[in-house]
């Protein structure tokens, strides 16, 4: 069955961007094949925990010795299998502070395993989380695509290099853009991502 794995990361609530777009992606996957299965890990709202001594050692080391470590384990291990699952990933990635919220990096840091997202040989790194694709819905007060606050722009290529890492090279960044130009800036930007979600959808439904 095709799965969508929804990672929202942003702060909850009716006015949050990123969330309406993310909402509104998933709808549209949902009408391409309603027989779609949907698992919703909202980062936002039940926000993972940081790494920490324990989770460190059990993740590195794949293997348990304490309660915590165990628990921290079987955490990570179900995110995993929640991320092996997706055949899609939808990304809601508000820009704080230039970057990702650390809601969804502490996801990252759960899954990014090695061994599970990625290896190392001689070669260098392997991507092993081949064969999905990525939607990333980008909101940003500001502008970063261009002009001279793209330099600024840690949220784009931090996210391209974490999932690149993982093998998901598949991805599609949706981005609403100048939300605190004002209120005619912000309409504008958020009608643009609906034509973006839209060219997408159509574009891979093609392709289907
Ligand atoms: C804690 C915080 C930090 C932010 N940092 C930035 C920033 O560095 N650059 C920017 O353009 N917008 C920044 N913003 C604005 C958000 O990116 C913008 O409001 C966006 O719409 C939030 O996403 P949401 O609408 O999906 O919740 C920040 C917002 C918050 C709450």
């Amino acid at each position: 069955m095709p799965t969508v794995l929804v990672l929202n990361s942003g702060i909850p609530g009716d006015g949050s961007v990123s969330r309406r777009l993310v909402a509104e992606t998933v709808e549209t996957l949902r009408e391409q094949n309603p027989a779609v299965r949907v698992i919703d890990r909202d980062l936002g709202a039940e926000p993972l925990p940081h790494l920490s001594p324990a989770s460190v050692a059990a993740l590195r080391g794949g293997a348990a010795e304490t309660t915590e470590q165990a628990e921290a384990l079987a955490l990570s291990d179900a995110l995993v299998a929640e991320l092996k699952a997706a055949d899609t990933i939808v990304i809601g990635a508000p820009m704080y502070n230039f970057g990702i919220p650390s809601t969804l990096k502490a996801w990252f840091d759960q899954v990014l395993r090695a061994g599970i997202a990625f290896s190392y040989s001689e070669a260098g790194p392997k991507g092993l989380l081949t064969g999905k694709r990525a939607i990333v819905i980008e909101t940003r007060g500001g502008l970063y695509s261009e002009g001279p606050a793209k330099v600024m722009d840690s949220q784009e290529p931090h996210l391209r290099g974490m999932l690149g890492f993982a093998g998901i090279t598949d991805v599609t960044f949706v981005r609403a853009e100048r939300l605190a130009f004002g209120d005619e800036a912000k309409q504008n930007a958020i009608a643009a991502a609906r034509d973006d979600i839209r060219d997408f959808a159509e574009v891979s439904a093609l392709a289907a």
